[in-house]
């Protein structure tokens, strides 16, 4: 029986899988089990930043691997200090709380707001929380609730109590839903599975604005958007707006699994021994990962890179017959079709370019940090090959 057929057998339904066993990346390649190659666009959905076993990645992760892989925290460890120290230098925020996952960070900035909005102002009914029509926030409960997507809410009710949905990009329905007994307004900077939608700069202004006046805490949501995916730190640089909560994950480990929420001093204060906790955040295989990918993102000037091939990238797609738009930011990056994007993607994949659909006629595309221009014009060349035998009717 063959990998594939098994994990059918062995593995919860949960994912629509493509019918490719990957066993081994280098760079901006992944190759399947017979050896054939892809171009990875997709990396591991924007979590690939120095790209698939970059050496220094590699060789930090085993160093520590032989000095400590794990302790409780309840112990101090240097990597989760460095690390720390590190995100709030490159950041206007002074504390940091570790976890695994998206979903997990959103979840510690959910009980962080709710947290600091009682405590701030006695009021016993200030938990409820705006977010946005149309985002992506994780599975977890609070995550999964602040999602605003009917679909991956479908059998899993009743959700979390007080939460509100505006549309995105309408400060006019925000400053209706916000009020006293906001805590939080929790936003995508960026929207990514929602098909890559930038946020505008008034919307922010007006969330920024809104959450001040009524004391809620403003969390945005960089889980794919941060760790210089943009060509910023944080995509919040490019639109001058600072949230006061700022969840990561995805990119800061280059693909070992780490989280982190970020926080001003005051908000983070809030939480007091034993209101959030988790047993792996942090630990110090994974602080090494996302200490090294900060350094690398550092030393090697990765986000000037980031934008330059970004907009290299975008112009690019721009010039493709049946493009309709190309949005986003740096290396994060929406195309729109006038082909089903599934489709096209399903052909990329058969040419071996991975990249995947977000909405009906929408591509994404988030290769990684250190894509080369060759890469770039690889994947556009596919890209414009596959979108032509789709065309021509050469798959259904
Ligand atoms: C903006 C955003 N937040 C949260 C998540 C959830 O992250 P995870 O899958 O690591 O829980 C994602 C994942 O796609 C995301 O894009």
């Amino acid at each position: 029986m063959s990998w594939i057929d098994l994990a059918e057998q062995k593995l919860m339904p949960t994912y629509a899988r493509l019918p490719v066993l990957l066993v081994r990346g280098e760079g901006v390649r992944v190759w399947d089990e017979e050896g054939r190659e892809y171009l990875d666009f997709l990396a591991g959905i924007a979590v690939n930043s120095l790209g698939h076993c970059h050496p220094r990645l590699v060789a930090a992760v085993t160093e520590q691997a032989q000095q400590l892989w794990h302790c409780s925290n309840l112990f101090y460890t240097i990597p989760q200090v460095e690390l720390a120290q590190r995100l709030t230098r490159l950041t206007p925020y002074q504390r940091v709380f570790f976890c695994n996952s998206g979903a997990e960070a959103v979840e510690g900035a959910l009980k962080l707001a709710r947290k600091h909005a009682r405590k701030q102002s006695g009021r016993e009914d200030k938990y409820e929380v705006v977010a946005a029509r149309n985002s992506f926030h994780g599975r977890t409960y609070g995550a999964l609730t602040a999602t605003g997507q009917p679909r991956y809410h479908q059998g899993f009710e009743p959700l979390l109590p007080g939460f509100h949905y505006i549309a995105y990009n309408d400060p006019g329905e925000l400053e209706r839903a916000v009020g006293e007994k906001t805590a939080a307004i929790l936003l995508e900077p960026i929207q990514g599975e929602g098909g890559v939608i930038p946020a505008t700069p008034e919307f922010l202004r007006a969330a920024r604005e809104l959450a001040t006046r009524y004391g809620a805490c403003l969390i945005f949501d960089e889980v794919q958007s941060g760790v210089g995916r943009t060509g910023r730190f944080l995509a919040q640089e490019h639109y001058g707006v600072e949230a006061d909560v700022v969840c990561l994950a995805k990119g800061l480990g280059g693909g070992f699994p780490i989280g982190a929420v970020l926080a001003r001093e005051e908000v983070a204060l809030s939480f007091s021994p034993g209101d959030h906790a988790s047993t792996f955040g942090g630990n110090p295989l994974a602080a090494t990962a996302g200490l090294t990918v900060l350094r690398i993102l550092e030393e090697e000037n990765l986000l000037s890179r980031v934008q330059e091939q970004g907009e290299y990238l975008q112009e690019c797609l721009r010039q493709l017959p049946g493009v309709k738009q190309v949005r986003g930011l740096g290396l994060l990056v929406g195309v729109v079709i006038d082909l089903p994007a599934r489709l096209v993607a399903k052909v990329c994949l058969e040419k071996g370019l991975l990249l995947n659909a977000v909405k009906e006629q929408v591509l994404r595309l988030a290769p990684p940090l250190v894509v080369a221009r060759e890469d770039i014009d690889q994947a556009v060349a596919l890209l414009r090959q596959a979108m032509a035998q789709v065309r021509e009717g050469g798959e259904e």
